[in-house]
């Protein structure tokens, strides 16, 4: 790891606290002038590092710079070395990743962006991504399972997804079927899972995981026709979205490893924002008024329609009816 990479870590893990330019440089067993070097080439990067003499040097709570260096100090031992790989800006973090697992890369590989031009969402939907005020991320996986398996890792990963917000930002968001994660009514997280298959043995070389939140978008910056219906975690950017990456891949590391059917189930059904609420949804241009009474092992939702009949659906969208 060079000076600058192993100077950015330790601002990083002791956010807010003073290190000496000596300490530091005993822990990179360079020199202090090496040590003075890295810090402008930081500052030239755009990290807002406060410096004291006599005192050192600290990384002010207000950097939010994405970097493999900020989220690495936050895993769990058993992925801290993953392979994770930030840029400024892509079309897509999901085009990328799948790119790159198509070229090799390993389990566990994460491709993160501080901006999508071609943000995509889930049916043929495109997921909007501005730059600094939001986290898009895609994870390569490569799950020993067939394709009807996969709706699994969708699930427990909504799960895991809530479990690191409600963690770093103690806030309580809920589920909206499939993987839409809704905090006081509005969307701010939307999980888009692409699978790499081997057509012929029906299974799976690769999932690509693609991940998007809205961290600090305000309201009038969401373009309008998501105005009504997109918010984001808070207003102003107190979440450390280094952190929050950590923590959503150490959730996923969890429920990834831990995965069987109806393992993740109960919990994603206590978040389930749309049990026992009354739904709308369309199949072959006919739309359905029904009411969720339960949710399978493998995530089907199962629903009970106006004339009684009970149905489960395993993909589309369902919408909740106004009161
Ligand atoms: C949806 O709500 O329809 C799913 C949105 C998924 C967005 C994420 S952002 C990171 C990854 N890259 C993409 O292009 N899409 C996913």
């Amino acid at each position: 790891m060079s000076v600058k990479d192993t100077v950015l870590q330790v601002l990083e893990q002791n956010r807010n606290t003073f290190i000496s330019g000596q300490q530091l440089a005993d822990m990179s067993g360079v020199s202090r002038a090496a040590i003075w070097k890295a810090i402008n080439t930081l500052k030239e990067q755009g990290y807002s590092i406060d410096s004291i003499t006599n005192k050192g040097y600290r990384f002010n709570s207000n950097n939010d710079i994405l970097s493999s260096e900020g989220i690495q100090p936050y895993l769990r031992p058993e992925i801290y070395n993953s392979n994770i790989l930030t840029y400024k800006t892509l079309d897509s973090t999901n085009i990328k990743a799948k790119q790159m697992a198509l070229e090799g890369a390993p389990e566990y590989t994460v491709i993160i962006a501080n901006e999508q031009t071609q943000g995509r969402g889930r049916l043929g939907r495109s997921f909007y991504s501005p730059c600094n005020t939001g986290i898009y991320m895609s994870l390569i996986l490569k799950p020993q399972m067939d394709i009807a398996s996969a709706t699994l890792i969708t699930t427990a990963s909504s799960v895991a997804v809530c479990k690191a917000l409600e963690n770093v930002t103690k806030t309580v968001p809920s589920i909206k079927w499939i993987n839409d994660i809704y905090l006081n009514n509005k969307k701010i997280c939307g999980i888009l899972t692409e699978a790499i298959s081997d057509f012929e043995s029906g299974t799976i070389e690769s999932i690509i995981l693609g991940i998007g939140i809205n961290v600090s978008t305000e309201t009038n910056d969401f373009p309008e026709e998501l105005r009504q219906t997109a918010g984001s975690i808070s207003s102003s950017p107190t979440v450390n979205r280094n952190h929050l990456i950590a923590e959503i891949l150490n959730q996923i590391y969890e429920v990834y490893t831990n995965l069987a059917p109806g393992s993740y189930i109960e919990e994603y059904k206590s978040r389930s924002m749309i049990l026992n609420q009354q739904i709308y949804y369309v199949k072959n241009n006919i739309k359905y008024n029904a009411t969720p009474i339960d949710i399978t092992e493998t995530g089907g939702l199962v629903v009970q329609k106006e004339n009684g009949e009970i149905e489960t659906l395993t993909s589309g969208e369902v919408s909740i009816r106004l009161k």
